[in-house]
């Protein structure tokens, strides 16, 4: 991991205002850690209550709208997630692109939405079980990500992040070998090289999700082209997402 690594923690649909606590500990234990950049996206109600409460770490949202404000009962806009004290907004997960219909089209969009406010991107990708075994997976992924990530980026390092989930891979247990993470790794590293250039595009942090666990964690953190994780189920405590954290020291 030549960059600085990044461990994210995806609350998704969990959290009340009890697991305050949790990002508690998880920012006074990060505080010891500086060679690690931490964060959470708790849910949009516990974004201004988590950014409050901590000091070290970042704090984000799950997603955002396309648009910047209007008549869309539901939903939240990247200036709304940002005023409440987000910095980052992950986009494109696969439970928001198959529980919710979201295409390429809408993650182009919401992407152009979430910079406007100020927002910093984390962009996920990665392919079914189906695709996975039909051999075709570095193309589906690199295909849906060409499609997903803003044509031109200005300073793309410091505000895009790439997170590489095989979606059968996410709160299964199941976790791809090494050779086949570093593989897609290198391919999106090339496509982001591509896209905004030798520095910019080499700089970007590409993190690896589904089933992290602090048991896995430093195979997967330390393998080629790896700059974090995203972590689900596993950053609800604090004492399994620290002991993923520690694992990228
Ligand atoms: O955003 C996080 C990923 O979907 C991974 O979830 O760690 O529960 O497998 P998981």
């Amino acid at each position: 991991m030549a960059l600085r690594p990044y461990v994210v923690g995806n609350w998704k649909m969990n959290g009340t205002r009890a697991m305050l606590a949790e990002a508690r500990a998880i920012d006074r234990s990060a505080q010891r850690l500086m060679k690690v950049e931490v964060a959470l996206a708790p849910p949009f109600t516990l974004i201004h209550a988590v950014h409050k409460e901590v000091e070290e770490i970042g704090v984000g949202a799950q997603d955002c709208h396309a648009q910047g404000d209007g008549a869309f009962t539901g939903d939240i806009s990247a200036a709304m997630a940002a005023d409440a004290g987000a910095t980052f907004t992950i986009l494109g997960h696969s439970e928001r692109r198959q529980g919710h219909g979201e295409t390429d089209a809408d993650v182009l969009a919401k992407a152009g939405a979430a910079l406007d406010a100020g927002l910093q991107l984390i962009i996920c990708c990665g392919e079914t079980e189906s695709v996975r075994d039909s051999g075709n997976a570095v193309q589906a992924v690199t295909d849906q990500l060409r499609a997903s990530l803003p044509q031109t980026l200005e300073s793309a390092s410091e505000k895009l992040t790439v997170a590489y989930e095989p979606i059968w891979a996410i709160g299964t247990g199941r976790t791809p070998t090494v050779g086949d993470v570093e593989s897609m790794h290198r391919a999106i590293r090339a496509l982001l090289i591509d896209r905004y250039g030798e520095t910019e595009g080499g700089a970007i942090r590409i993190l690896y999700g589904g089933s992290v666990k602090p048991e896995n964690a430093r195979e997967l953190l330390w393998a080629a082209e790896v700059g974090g994780a995203l972590v689900g189920g596993a950053s609800l405590t604090a004492e399994s997402f620290m002991g993923i954290v520690m694992a990228a020291v």
